[in-house]
């Protein structure tokens, strides 16, 4: 199944009865292997979890921690950007040049990268004191 594909289908299961904003999400690990994720929303709005989240965990869940290509999709006019925590969460397993397809239900993509996305990113690096 392609990425676009995988993201498609999931978004179907979002859970977004407070935004009504459904975004699926898929994760090529570096095994070529595609995970992907929904958005899953709650009562207590900050406990809402986003789509890419999803799909980061069915990855290192399935014992998989570096990701090759990130694709998110939503029913948007223009298309759908990751969120800031996204771009962080990603980061935390992909590399700057890593690709990111951002879609839009009807055909719609735009291709950036995860440092494009995320310059200067905070990472494990920056907690090494010497
Ligand atoms: N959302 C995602 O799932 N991914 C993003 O990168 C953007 C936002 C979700 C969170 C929330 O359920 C809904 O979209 C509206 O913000």
């Amino acid at each position: 199944m392609t990425m676009l594909k995988a993201a498609k289908s999931i978004r179907e299961n979002a859970y977004a009865p407070y935004s009504g904003f459904k975004v699926g999400a898929a994760v090529r690990a570096s095994s070529g292997k595609v995970y992907s994720g929904c958005n899953v929303e709650n009562a207590a709005y900050p406990q809402g979890v986003c789509a890419e989240a999803g799909a980061i965990s069915a990855m290192v869940a399935a014992g998989e921690t570096e990701i090759a290509e990130v694709l998110v999709v939503a029913d948007v006019s223009g298309v759908v950007a990751p969120c800031g925590g996204c771009r962080q969460k990603l980061a935390e397993f992909a590399s700057p040049e890593v690709p990111v397809i951002m879609c839009n239900m009807t055909g719609s993509e735009e291709v950036t990268t995860i440092g494009a996305l995320l310059p200067l990113a905070f990472a494990k690096a920056h907690m090494e004191t010497e």
